[in-house]
């Protein structure tokens, strides 16, 4: 057997079973091992066989994977506004937005997808702009918190915001924002009870 394949079933730590043998001590080392044992001991999955080609037939060449990494054009239409950038294909919506072309009203809260800082408008609908990459909105109309007043005027949504004094810290306001702007849009597209009934 190859030593540097791991036995199937084989266990790189002690025990954990016997009780004789488990400390606190014994667990977080065995947690550890579990994580490096791998690594350190050389062990490796065990190789993948070519597929099976017809004699005399070169074998097939593996497809090239485009990479993660190489930056291409891409044209984002942003507030009324097309802007081009050289993104790597994995950069999201919002580091698009505040890393590149600076519209830094978007903000970065959890860039997880659960605080919602970072909502933007895409076609009129909210997303949150970390869970999405830029790349994949070229043909979007994108409405950040910088695009919704015009001018000098606010949108109702942001005046409402001062005259009720709305804000907590205020980091999050611009999501807050555009989230209730998609909101009243999505409620307006609803179709009504009767409207639905015909
Ligand atoms: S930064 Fe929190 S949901 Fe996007």
């Amino acid at each position: 057997m190859d030593p540097a394949v791991c036995p199937p079933g084989s266990d790189p730590v002690s025990d954990p079973h016997d009780p004789s043998q488990v400390t606190r001590r014994s667990v977080l080392a065995g947690a550890a091992g579990l994580a490096v044992g791998p690594l350190l001991s050389g062990c490796t999955a065990p190789p993948i066989p070519p597929a099976p080609h017809a004699e005399g037939e070169a074998p097939p060449r593996p497809m090239p994977v485009p990479s993660a990494r190489a930056a291409v054009k891409v044209n984002l239409r942003i507030n009324g506004q097309t802007h081009a950038a050289e993104l790597e294909p994995r950069v999201t919506l919002l580091d698009a937005l505040r890393e590149h072309l600076h519209l830094t009203g978007t903000k970065k809260g959890c860039d997880h997808g659960q605080c919602g800082a970072c909502t933007v408008l895409v076609d009129g609908r909210r997303i949150n702009s970390c869970l999405t990459l830029a790349i994949m909105h070229q043909n979007a109309d994108i409405t950040t918190i910088e695009g919704l007043a015009h001018g000098d005027q606010l949108h109702p949504v942001q005046a409402a915001f001062i005259e009720h004094d709305a804000f907590q810290c205020g980091y999050c306001t611009p999501g807050q924002i555009c989230s209730a702007v998609g909101l009243i849009h999505e409620d307006t597209r609803r179709p009504t009870t009767t409207s639905a009934k015909g």
